[in-house]
């Protein structure tokens, strides 16, 4: 989370860093800053809020800087505030720091810089670097850095001004930073995406990996302070544009896109089911999946499949929670990490974790470039597109869809699968079943989710997107668990959203709804069977049947649609919930 960039060039460098910014602020929007260079000087200006604010500021500014470094902020240490914004200043203002990732003991690095006479203007754990930069300073700044990433423990990509120089200083760890190479400028980055159709060719940076760029030269380090050559990846990806177009948020936009990128997602896997490498699951015992929030949900939906069709016990796991429970791994198990970005700190550590152990790793990613795929033995991009809005939405049913595939991949039916759902998603459509049941959820204090199997999986994804985006308090409940305990919260100002897709278990289904009912809950019905097959129900939705693995697929969209709906005649922003941020590089 928390963007960065720098810009050294012959370019108007604060129009480029503010362009390059509002394309990271999926990353976080909490505050942004910039930290412009010419002629020994700093030009600092910060905003509070979306980049948009920095942008109205910054068209004060008449002088053109060819130098600076920029942020955009989700918060960790210190609330959302002009002075938590960065860049950070040491105390003599002559060194700029941006930062993304989290300093885990900059508390004990501050008292210490405290002792010593330093001030702190803000609550940041970024403060520390830039006053410890000064503290260290040595007139060769690389072994200044060198010193100070030697003190420092957690994750970080930096951009670093020193007045003293023309020049951009970086380091990388756990952090994902870039460097883009342009004619007559070079620019650096928390995500390759705002290189695409402005520069000819990148470097990938490794942890521990510290340096400088200027307009003439990129030196890089290791942490042994060795000089390393690392040789430029042409830039061969087209930017595409992923404006609003017609749309006003890019929640609606990316939900009404589902019915193409699966289409387009059928097409490419079908490509790829050739090209995976069988060995990866030769013999396996059991597969381990793990990602977080709705990659975990379509982790959960995955495992359905796969034991479903598979029969190869499946065990999906939370990532910040995997890593420090002391996990038993096996070389004889598949790891498969599922994260749209690519780049969640919790699971990428996890896949770090498992490979050095020397096991077999699988991803699924919507990111070509990203951290994740570079890890693992194996890719499969999920093709979702580009996605925007912080809160998942065609990312989780492209990345269900990938683990149906894979599911059917695992069971050596593949051909079955692609004739039972190629004509679905031909035909795949997205309606909207929901009336002006967007208001009257509002009516409830309490709302929960409650379903069985696949369909509390789904439960679980769409009371996600309703809390993230709406901030109403609710939960998911397997219908099965409501008896043995949640049931006692139910009374008359309690909403149960209920969704049965499973003929199997429709009758337990109905007594589950009877029960709340009884209780003097308000029942909404979603399912793909008549209102006749169920007691009364408050609201009854009938979603459309098209296979049974296949509804799993498509019953999460009247619930994506209601979050986004609900958000906006509660007056938000659906795009841009408060708290969140698109990507989670901090753990
Ligand atoms: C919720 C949402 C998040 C992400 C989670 C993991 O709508 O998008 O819960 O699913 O932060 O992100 P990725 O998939 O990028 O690893």
């Amino acid at each position: 989370m928390c963007g960065i960039s720098g810009y050294i060039g012959k370019n108007n460098a604060t129009k480029i860093l503010v362009e390059n910014l509002e394309k990271l602020e999926y990353r976080g929007y909490d505050s942004s800053g910039l930290c412009l260079y010419k002629n020994k000087d700093f030009k600092v200006i910060k905003s509070l809020g979306s980049i948009s604010k920095l942008k109205e500021k910054v068209k004060n500014i008449d002088e053109d800087f060819a130098i600076g470094i920029g942020h955009t902020r989700w918060a960790t240490h210190g609330k959302p505030s002009q002075k938590n914004a960065h860049p950070h200043l040491s105390n003599n203002k002559k060194i700029a720091v941006v930062h993304n990732g989290i300093i885990e003991n900059y508390k004990q690095l501050k008292n210490q810089l405290i002792c010593e006479n330093f001030f702190f203007n803000s609550d940041t754990d970024t403060e520390v670097i830039s006053n410890l930069l000064e503290k260290y300073f040595r007139t060769n700044f690389i072994e200044t850095i060198n010193i100070v990433l030697n003190k420092l423990k957690g994750s970080f990509a930096l951009a670093i001004l020193n007045k003293d120089e023309d020049k951009i200083y970086f380091a990388k760890n756990k952090s994902p930073l870039y460097i883009g190479i342009g004619k007559d400028e070079v620019q650096l980055t928390s995500d390759i995406s705002t290189f695409f159709g402005k520069l000819e060719s990148y470097i990938i940076l490794e942890d521990g990996e510290f340096g400088s760029v200027s307009s003439k030269n990129i030196e890089i380090f290791d942490k042994n302070m060795r000089k390393i050559n690392k040789k430029p990846i042409k830039l061969e990806k087209e930017y595409k544009n992923t404006c609003l177009l017609n749309e006003k948020y890019y929640m609606s936009k990316e939900i009404n896109e589902i019915p193409n990128v699966l289409k387009n997602e059928l097409i490419s896997l079908n490509n790829l089911k050739n090209k995976i490498d069988k060995n990866l699951f030769l013999n396996i015992n059991s597969i381990e999946i793990i990602a977080c929030g709705t990659a975990y949900h379509a982790g959960l939906m995955g495992s359905y499949f796969i034991e479903k069709n598979c029969r190869i016990p499946c065990h999906v796991f939370i990532a910040s929670e995997f890593k420090y429970s002391n996990p038993i791994l096996s070389k004889n198990n598949l790891y498969v990490f599922i994260s749209q970005s690519g780049e969640t700190a919790d699971t990428i550590s996890c896949a770090e974790l498992v490979k050095n152990f020397g096991c077999k790793t699988l991803a699924f990613t919507n990111v070509e470039h990203c951290t994740l795929n570079n890890i693992v033995d194996f890719v499969i991009p999920i093709c979702a597109g580009k996605e925007v809005a912080v809160a998942s939405t065609k990312a989780f049913t492209c990345q269900v869809f990938a683990m149906l595939f894979f599911s059917h991949i695992l069971a050596n039916d593949y051909d079955e699968f692609y004739i039972n759902n190629k004509d679905v998603i031909d035909n795949f459509y997205i309606e909207n079943l929901l009336g002006n049941f967007y208001t009257e959820i509002l009516k409830f204090n309490k709302i929960f989710f409650v379903g069985r199997q696949g369909d509390y999986y789904s439960c679980s994804e769409a009371s996600l997107k309703l809390k993230e985006i709406t901030y109403i308090n609710c939960m998911a409940i397997s219908a099965g668990e409501l008896k043995h305990g949640s049931l006692a919260l139910i009374d008359g100002s309690t909403l149960v959203i209920v969704i049965c897709t499973n003929g199997l278990i429709k009758e337990k289904i109905n007594s589950n709804i009877e029960e709340i009912l009884a209780r003097g809950g308000k029942v909404a019905l979603f399912t793909i069977f008549e209102k006749e097959d169920f007691c009364d129900v408050d609201y009854y939705f009938k979603l459309k049947n098209y296979n049974d693995e296949f509804n799993l697929i498509s019953s999460i969209i009247p619930f994506q649609q209601l979050a986004f709906y609900v958000s906006l005649e509660k007056g938000y922003n659906p795009d841009k919930p408060r708290n969140l941020a698109k990507s989670v590089t901090v753990e």
